[in-house]
């Protein structure tokens, strides 16, 4: 009988799994023009013309506004910076509340302290790991100024009744697209169904330029206020006397350079192509993994594109036998990690963040001198263990996410996957023994 290697046996494969590297030819080359021309940054922070930035910046810009159907985007220098811009852009401060999904990357929450506003906390869909719009409507208070809504993993959010609860309550809604480049919800892209979009573009995403983030709006004077925190809006704001109101418009430097946008531009062409990839892998894991009992891949709503930036799957101990924790561990026992990442470990796990209320920012409530100590502030937001019960369940006991589906992974690569599930299941009993 054969051994699982978390027990001692011989491991289904050892030979690393091929590197995750989107970059080709065509961006060396297009960076390498950047380079040659001198002209790295064409950003000047004062009222004029390269206020907006340089060539590359406008370009990638214009070709991300055209592929997300946006009338607006503002390149910045990473997602944070952008959810950031996006909470000063819509005016919220000390005293307010921003709600916000626990079961996220930390920046979607603490955004809101950039602005001395406190992230409150709603629960998930089980279902799709997103913000529950019943839970959203039970953390509306007088203080609530905007929702964070995460396309998390790659599935949008249902959108629907979330943009009803906001404008019923006059909520901005800042969707956090950072893992969801074109997912859609009901044939439109993530990023405009809502007030302001964010997307990541750093090493981990689907495409990237090392660091940097795209936010993007239908709003003309939203995309006002976000190019102005970009970029020393301060030093602008004399020469824009329509401009009546000024929150938050003092401005940071979140600019993202010419020679990161050049290889953007180049990545963008790449999209459609890495994420057919991602989700032809990912289906066909799903379709065998399957036929584990007990072993329940992602669901995918009709009108809905998942764009898998991670494939999440819930795990039933009850069918399964054995511990969630105790499986996974075992599976990722019998696959090795990948060229690039060999230091930093396996591209399965148990879970996915620790709900972020559990942080011990949120339980001290000391990261920040104004945000939940402020005397404008009359909430009384909880963090308290048990605060979002579905997110605690997924992250301690159903949900386990995998990276196995990301390019150029290829049908052998998700074969060694597939086999390695399938032994550990079989010879799952073997790990309870005494
Ligand atoms: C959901 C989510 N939001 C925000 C971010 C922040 O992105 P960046 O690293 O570009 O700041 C990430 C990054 O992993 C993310 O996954």
């Amino acid at each position: 009988m054969a051994q699982l290697a978390i027990l001692g046996g011989k491991p289904i494969r050892t030979k690393l799994f091929p590197a995750y590297n989107t970059i080709t030819k065509k961006e060396e080359e297009a960076a390498l023009a950047v380079l040659r021309s001198g002209n790295l940054s064409q950003f000047i922070g004062d009222w004029c013309d390269d206020f907006f930035g340089g060539p590359k910046v406008r370009e990638f810009e214009t070709a991300w506004s055209q592929k997300f159907q946006a009338r607006h985007t503002v390149s910045v220098n990473s997602a944070t910076s952008g959810l950031i811009a996006a909470i000063g852009a819509a005016g919220i401060g000390p005293g307010d509340e921003v709600i916000v999904s626990p079961y996220t990357m930390s920046a979607s929450a603490s955004c809101a302290f950039a602005y001395g506003a406190v992230p409150v906390f709603a629960d998930i869909q089980e279902d799709i790991f997103t913000l529950d719009p019943a839970s959203i409507e039970e953390k509306i208070t007088p203080q609530s100024k905007a929702i964070v809504v995460v396309h998390i993993f790659g599935h949008p959010a249902d959108m629907d009744p979330i943009l009803a609860l906001a404008r019923r309550h006059q909520l901005t809604v800042i969707e956090d697209c950072a893992q969801a480049p074109l997912a859609t919800y009901k044939g439109r892209p993530v990023g405009t169904l809502g007030d302001m979009g964010i997307f990541s573009l750093n090493y981990h995403k689907h495409i990237h330029t090392g660091e940097g983030g795209m936010i993007t709006t239908n709003d003309d004077a939203l995309a006002e206020r976000l190019c102005l925190i970009r970029n020393h809006g301060e030093v602008a704001i004399d020469s824009l006397p329509h401009l009546h109101d000024l929150t938050n418009l003092w401005g940071q430097n979140y600019r993202l350079t010419e020679l990161q946008c050049a290889i953007g531009i180049e990545q963008l062409k790449r999209l459609d192509g890495y994420l057919a990839q991602r989700i032809n892998n990912c289906g066909y894991l799903a379709q065998q993994l399957a036929k584990l009992p007990g072993i329940l891949p992602p669901v995918e709503y009709a009108d809905c594109r998942h764009v898998y930036y991670v494939q999440p799957y819930k795990f039933r101990q009850e069918l399964v036998g054995v511990p969630r924790n105790l499986f996974v561990q075992a599976v990722a026992a019998e696959l090795p990690s990948a060229y690039l990442r060999e230091t930093t470990g396996k591209l399965i796990g148990a879970g996915y963040v620790k709900p972020l209320y559990l942080q011990r920012i949120y339980q001290e409530k000391t990261v920040s001198r104004c945000s939940f100590n402020c005397p404008r502030y009359q909430g009384k937001t909880s963090y308290a263990k048990g605060l979002c019960p579905v997110t605690e369940r997924m992250h301690e006991e159903e949900l386990f996410t995998h990276e196995y589906m990301r390019p150029p992974m290829d049908k052998t690569d998700l074969d060694d996957v597939v086999r390695a599930f399938e032994k550990v299941y079989e010879h799952r009993h073997t790990l309870l023994a005494p």
